[in-house]
């Protein structure tokens, strides 16, 4: 106990400067904001009757004052060791720069992904890339590569498997999963901003209870990202939210999932982390028909906007059911099955389907409602996920591991 004030001096430190982060963030954007539309960096906000130009890629400004703390936090944190003479912990202070390699990367990539608009296959390849920094440094500092068996298999299988390579691609898979995840699950104003600070709220939640437990560091080290991450998302939210004044772009969406990534990795909670992820995953899951072309997948899925009503509806997909292929009739008679679909087929064979989408799901149960109310729904069920994944992270783990 005579170690805390000075294990927590950084974390002091680091909340200070996080205020800091926030109100810089907060008076950098509306500066920076007409030089993003003069460099011709803006989109059209698709949900709204003016079609007026709304500065894109603002994610650069909250993930450049992020980036900056980040590296003015690094002498705050290893001062002690410099100024009493003490070896430095080098592990800590290896992965922290990989941590930060890998979330930089993906900004910049990200902002190319705003400027040039890259296809699918460089969105799969760039977090791939981006994430080998972080591998290394994991492989170097730890390679701990042993996942612990859950109780009712390990009459079959031990205590513990050593995954070795496959928990290399595992990560790997968890870097392209999480950052494109934020990404298609958009579209709407606040609502990657939003997500991504309901994820951040929930890992800092998940930090403060294990800060005292076996893993201290780790869940420190993921403090010292997740609140200058989430002062700066708060900034930017501000000026996201309904009526957006500015979009955040692929730039954020991409930093933001390598910033989970990489604090899901080095704090080895990727699982818990992973929890946190359950509307991203669905909207995945219920995307693959799409994503993988098996039907048409338009440029933009997001809500139709009425502009009669000011309401946003389910935005639909016209296709010849003729031109499906076996495995495409398959899944999708699975989801009218299971009635997550609104499909509408004329007799000869022509389908009008919803995109396949949260939004769009949502908006056929709760029927077209206005944006701000969409993105609010949203917001809930994230929320309402991450409190489900303590349930199980917390009561319901004890049953099938040793907390
Ligand atoms: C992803 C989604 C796409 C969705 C888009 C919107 C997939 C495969 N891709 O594409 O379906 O339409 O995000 O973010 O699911 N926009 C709005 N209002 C908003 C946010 C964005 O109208 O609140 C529009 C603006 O025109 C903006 C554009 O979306 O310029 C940004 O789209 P972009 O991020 O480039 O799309 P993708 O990430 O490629
Ligand atoms: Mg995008």
């Amino acid at each position: 106990m005579d170690q805390l004030p000075f294990q927590s001096l950084p974390l002091c430190g680091i909340l200070a400067m996080s205020i800091c982060t926030y109100f810089a963030t907060l008076s950098l954007i509306p500066v920076l904001r007409e030089k993003f539309i003069k460099a011709n960096l803006f989109g059209i906000d698709m949900n709204k009757k003016t079609h007026k130009k709304i500065p894109e890629a603002m994610g650069i400004i909250s993930g450049g004052t992020f980036l900056i703390t980040m590296f003015l936090f690094i002498p705050v944190r290893f001062s002690y060791y410099i100024f009493n003479d003490v070896n430095l912990p080098r592990n800590e202070l290896d992965e922290l720069l990989a941590a930060l390699l890998s979330i930089c990367c993906m900004l910049l990539f990200g902002f190319l992904d705003d400027v040039l608009n890259l296809k699918w296959r460089h969105k799969l390849f760039l977090p791939t890339i981006s994430s080998l920094p972080l591998l290394i440094v994991y492989y170097i500092n730890s390679n701990s590569t042993l996942i612990i068996v859950p109780k009712p298999f390990r009459t079959f299988f031990g205590l513990t498997i050593d995954l070795g390579i496959f928990y290399y691609f595992y990560m790997l898979m968890l870097a392209v999963f999480c950052t494109n995840a934020i990404n298609i699950h958009a579209g709407i104003n606040g609502l990657e901003a939003g997500q991504s600070i309901v994820i951040a709220i929930s890992i800092i939640i998940f930090n403060g209870v294990e800060l005292f437990g076996k893993c201290m560091q780790a869940h420190q080290f993921s403090l010292y990202l997740m609140i200058p991450f989430l002062a700066s998302s708060v900034a930017l939210f501000k000026y996201n939210r309904y009526p957006a004044s500015v979009f955040v772009g692929d730039t954020f969406c991409y930093s933001s999932g390598m910033t989970f990534v990489v604090v899901g990795i080095i704090g080895h909670f990727s699982k818990t982390m992973l929890l946190f992820f359950m509307p991203q995953i669905f909207n995945f899951l219920y995307s693959v028909p799409q994503l993988f072309h098996l039907i048409p997948c338009p440029r933009h899925r997001l809500p139709k906007y009425d502009e009669k009503k000011n309401i946003s509806k389910p935005s639909v997909i016209v296709f010849d059911k003729k031109e499906l292929n076996r495995l495409a009739r398959f899944i999708m008679s699975i989801f009218r099955c299971f009635r997550v679909v609104d499909w509408k087929e004329s007799d000869d064979g022509i389908v009008v389907c919803n995109n396949l989408t949260l939004n769009n799901f949502v908006l056929i149960f709760f029927g077209p409602i206005r944006e701000p109310s969409l993105t609010n729904i949203m917001l809930l069920i994230q929320t309402i996920c991450s409190v489900f994944a303590f349930i199980i992270r917390y009561p319901l783990a004890s049953i099938f591991y040793d907390t």
